[in-house]
């Protein structure tokens, strides 16, 4: 026993980490439903976080969980996993870590440095980016208030306009819905200050702002981000306090109205896919509504931004029925995908919500989508599942280029099937 102590101490140390002090994440293989029921109530009873599934709702056997230990329950969570014979592995050893580095180097001069656009911002520096950029370019860029957060944060969104052509059709892109995927927040930023310095250079680029303005909102949920900065880098939620319930914070990716609150998304605001009260019942999925209402007829192209799982979907997530123009989506993130392989050797997978991932309704892309923006999609980001949510900065560049290549692949395929090509006549 003693010697099997000491190989045990052994083996840890020979890994480089001591299991008691640091915060993990597992990759966990239940086979049995009763090892489902214990990691349900694993994830449920302690203090843990889930990244994959959403929702212990969905563990099931022989599908992988990806688990967030904190150091303190760190010791009896593996306990109880090797107790019950769940096969784990650490995916993850030193999250504190990786939190820390993602979090040090946010300078006090934002802009003083080449590699801005390569780190993760706080959202006090975000604030201060969408303004010295709505500055610093006044004939392109607006910063239009279109809302305000629980907390009363202003959610600002940034008009691209690059050229002044008439009538212009638009792009919507929202970024930071959940707290927790910050490669989200640092796509927006990627992609405004792409367009600003490559629009004379870069053809693809160039063919979407010559007929499209943008619209692109950094930070949906920033009182969740903040949170994820200040106190809990796992929060998914907005901070919305419940009348019910000592439990904080609703989905607003399960609060538009698109089947709201229907299978796979819960009432019980203790869960992370509490749709809240009623439909639109949080500011934040009401001021994007409410824009999107006002600005129908002109957004042709809805894009929402989020982490992690490489993949390219559209609608619909809130049942499992087929969009009317399926075959058209889905050649274009065939397409989208298609590139990100070639380009950037990487694999993403595509296709309707509910079928490639699971039923989520009241999620914004179906709402958009059913409010008559019929080229609505959401992408998750990368990775898929070594860092999760806590894709070191080192890997933002080549994901935001990858996600830029699908954006610019499907901006481009919507101009080519809803504008006549410049010069010809109208259609009788
Ligand atoms: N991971 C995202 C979520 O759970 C997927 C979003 C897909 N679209 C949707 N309408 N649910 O919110
Ligand atoms: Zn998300």
């Amino acid at each position: 026993m003693k010697t099997l102590l000491i190989l045990f101490i052994l083996m840890n140390l020979d890994k480089g980490y001591c299991t008691e002090t640091r915060d993990q994440v597992l990759s966990i293989s239940p086979t049995t439903q009763e090892q489902v029921d214990i990691l349900k109530n694993v994830s449920t009873q302690y203090e843990t976080a889930l990244w994959q599934p959403v929702s212990p709702h969905y563990i099931k056997e022989e599908t992988q969980v990806h688990l967030f230990v904190p150091a303190n329950s760190s010791e009896t969570v593996t306990d109880l996993l090797q107790k019950h014979a769940i096969t784990h592995e650490v995916l993850l050893a030193n999250a504190n870590e990786l939190i820390e580095m993602q979090t040090k180097n946010d300078s006090t001069d934002p802009r003083s440095s080449s590699t801005f656009y390569e780190r993760y911002h706080s959202l006090e520096d975000i604030y201060y980016w969408i303004n010295r950029t709505a500055q610093d370019n006044p004939d392109k860029v607006k910063a239009i208030l279109i809302g305000s957060s629980y907390e009363k944060r202003p959610l600002y969104a940034l008009k691209l306009t690059l050229n002044n052509r008439p009538n212009k059709k638009a792009i919507w892109i929202d970024c930071g819905i959940h707290a927790r995927e910050w490669i989200s927040p640092a796509f927006c930023l990627w992609f405004v200050h792409y367009s600003l310095s490559f629009y004379k250079q870069n053809q693809d680029i160039a063919n979407i702002l010559d007929n499209m303005d943008v619209y692109v909102l950094p930070v949906m949920n920033p009182d969740g981000y903040k949170y994820t900065w200040t106190t809990n880098r796992m929060w998914r939620k907005n901070r919305s306090i419940s009348r019910s319930s000592a439990c904080t914070g609703v989905d607003l990716n399960r609060n538009f109205d698109a089947n709201w609150c229907t299978e796979g998304a819960s009432h019980e605001p203790c869960t992370e896919i509490y749709c809240g009260a009623f439909p639109e019942s949080e500011p934040e999925s009401e001021a994007v509504a409410n824009f999107l209402r006002l600005h129908k007829d002109t957004v042709q192209l809805y894009l929402s931004i989020h982490s992690y799982s490489q993949m390219l979907l559209f609608p619909y997530s809130c049942t499992l029925d087929e969009a009317e123009n399926h075959n058209d989506l889905l050649e274009m993130v065939q397409e989208a995908a298609q590139k990100i392989r070639r380009y950037y050797s990487n694999t993403y997978k595509y296709g309707p919500g509910a079928k490639t991932i699971y039923l989520a309704p009241g999620g914004s892309d179906d709402w958009a989508y059913n409010l008559g923006i019929k080229y609505s999609f959401t992408f998750e980001l990368q990775d898929r599942g070594h860092y999760g949510f806590l894709l070191p900065p080192s890997h933002i560049a080549k994901a935001c280029n990858e996600a830029l290549l699908a954006v610019k692949t499907i901006a481009n395929k919507v101009i080519e099937k809803t504008q006549a090509p410049m010069g010809s006549p109208p259609a009788a």
